[in-house]
């Protein structure tokens, strides 16, 4: 499968972003650019997983220095409180998703800090130990597919970080990828 031409600007706009200075809101910017519009996605990234969440890895940095995914979420289905170690970049391509930040470091329940806020298509929102790491993410739609775009700093899929159950402590975590044989890994952008 060909790489679709929006996401392939992306991946270039993501390398150029991470060529000069602070580039995690310039990654943003192009990010709000790719989910301003909802025609490129091809359908078989966009399948929930009927018990869970899920992640399809569209692309895969060769030198490690980032990771871009499609996050599909089933209605009603969430994440539990965890943190990402990276920055990342999220932006709202179809549905839409809340977000709370928590207070954590396993000695208690995690605690939330403010209020949920709603993303809608189009919106972006940066996360990572500037912003704030820790969170719980859920599909703010219950009879809907929602689907965001993430971008980290690391391949997100394959990376040691945390998740904080409810009753306090803390767990390792890596969240791997729901790639099979019908979702290869957009990795042959520029060949
Ligand atoms: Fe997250």
């Amino acid at each position: 499968m060909s790489v679709p031409e929006a996401l392939a600007a992306f991946i270039a706009a993501v390398q150029t972003a991470l060529a000069g200075p602070a580039p995690q809101p310039r990654i943003g910017e192009a990010l709000a650019r790719l989910v301003a519009h909802d025609d490129w996605l091809p359908p078989a990234y966009a399948q929930p997983h009927p018990d869970h969440y899920q992640q399809y890895l569209l692309h895969a940095d060769p030198a490690g220095r980032f990771s871009i995914v499609s996050f599909v979420w089933g209605p009603g289905q969430q994440t539990p409180v965890h943190d990402h170690g990276v920055w990342g970049v999220v932006g709202m391509l179809r549905g839409a998703e809340t977000s709370q930040f928590h207070a954590a470091d396993g000695s208690a329940p995690p605690r939330a800090l403010g209020k949920p806020h709603r993303l809608q298509p189009g919106q972006i929102e940066l996360i990572g130990p500037e912003q704030g790491d820790i969170h719980r993410v859920a599909n703010a739609l219950p009879d809907a597919v929602s689907i965001s775009i993430h971008v980290y700093g690391t391949d997100i899929g394959r990376h040691k970080r945390h998740v904080y159950p409810d009753a306090g402590g803390v767990k390792p975590f890596i969240s791997g990828y729901a790639n099979g044989p019908e979702t290869p890994e957009f990795s042959a952008a520029f060949t």
